[in-house]
């Protein structure tokens, strides 16, 4: 009776084995979508682990770029850009004269000026890569599986919600409190210190004031900012689509940061850190970092990340 018992079941534990494994052993097929400098560095090693896993990586880039060149462990499927590389790379170089302005005001100008710029710039190759019927048709018959995208400019984000592909989204965080808001994380203003307020987790009434005040106008500024990209989405899928509508079509962040800088904050479940990633390619200290504070030299490498 017992070995009658055993055979199906030890049969069924096999089955179900199979099943439980099935999924993850056959590789899955991500169209990375990344962004320009310093941000494509922490990727590629995402996509190169990705490859090392079976994976199979597409990387979606324009023709000109800073850092982003082909390599033996992704398919590179370019596209057009309105630049040529000598254009692109001498707008880098007037972006460096900022720091030589002689004022704060004149530092702003040209913040800004370059700020507008660099949104034409990623807004008008974004345009015509979404309008290429051809690349579109490519992508669609790809069929892939999930799109791995930094949502700084939300190119990626849209291009997953036109193919309806699951998005992973990984960064650093985006401007305005966006990511807040694609993530329908709670953000209670009274202890969440904003960026660039320089203040701690304990504030006085007026800096809690001007937490909740001075947020306001840079979140408006943002969604203006990338309301070209909202109408893009809209204009594509035919119905009217808002910045964070195109933002919480992402099933997981990636957020490349860590607590050990940040005050504490509530989460949401589908937010992961990884900031460790900023330091995957490291380097022993110069004698100049070795005299510095830990803090400071892992602040350097948040910021170049
Ligand atoms: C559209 O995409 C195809 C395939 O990637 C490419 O060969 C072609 O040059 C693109 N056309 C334009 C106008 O960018």
């Amino acid at each position: 009776m017992a070995t009658v018992l055993r055979v199906p079941w030890q049969g069924l534990v096999r089955l179900l084995l199979v099943v439980c494994v099935m999924p993850w052993a056959e590789g899955w097929k991500v169209l990375v979508v990344p962004m320009e400098g310093s941000h494509w560095l922490s990727m590629r090693d995402v996509v190169r682990e990705l490859h090392s896993r079976g994976h199979q990586a597409v990387v979606l880039a324009p023709e000109v770029s800073l850092h982003i060149r082909g390599d033996d462990f992704f398919t590179l499927n370019s596209f057009s850009f309105p630049y040529t590389q000598e254009e692109y790379d001498n707008f880098f170089k007037e972006c460096t004269l900022i720091l030589q302005a002689q004022n704060i005001l004149e530092i702003w100008f040209k913040t800004l000026r370059s700020m507008q710029k660099f949104f034409e710039l990623y807004l008008t190759s974004c345009v015509q890569m979404l309008h290429n019927s051809t690349l579109i048709s490519q992508l669609k018959a790809s069929s892939f599986d999930v799109v791995l995208t930094d949502p700084v400019f939300p190119c990626g984000a849209v291009l997953a919600l036109y193919l309806n592909i699951p998005a992973v989204f990984f960064l650093r965080g985006l401007a305005g409190g966006l990511d807040f808001e694609g993530t329908q994380c709670p953000q209670p203003l009274s202890y969440v210190p904003q960026w660039l307020t320089t203040y701690s987790d304990h504030m006085t009434f007026l800096q809690r004031v001007n937490n909740m005040v001075y947020p306001l106008g840079f979140n408006l500024l943002c969604h203006f900012g990338f309301s070209s990209y909202a109408s893009m989405a809209s204009e594509l899928l035919q119905r009217e689509v808002s910045v964070v509508d195109v933002l919480s079509h992402a099933s997981v962040w990636l957020m490349r940061w860590d607590f050990v800088l940040e005050y504490p904050r509530p989460i949401m479940p589908n937010m992961v850190f990884i900031g460790g990633i900023n330091c995957m390619s490291r380097k022993p200290s110069s004698q100049a970092v070795r005299g510095q504070p830990v803090f400071t030299y892992e602040l350097e490498h948040l910021v170049v990340a």
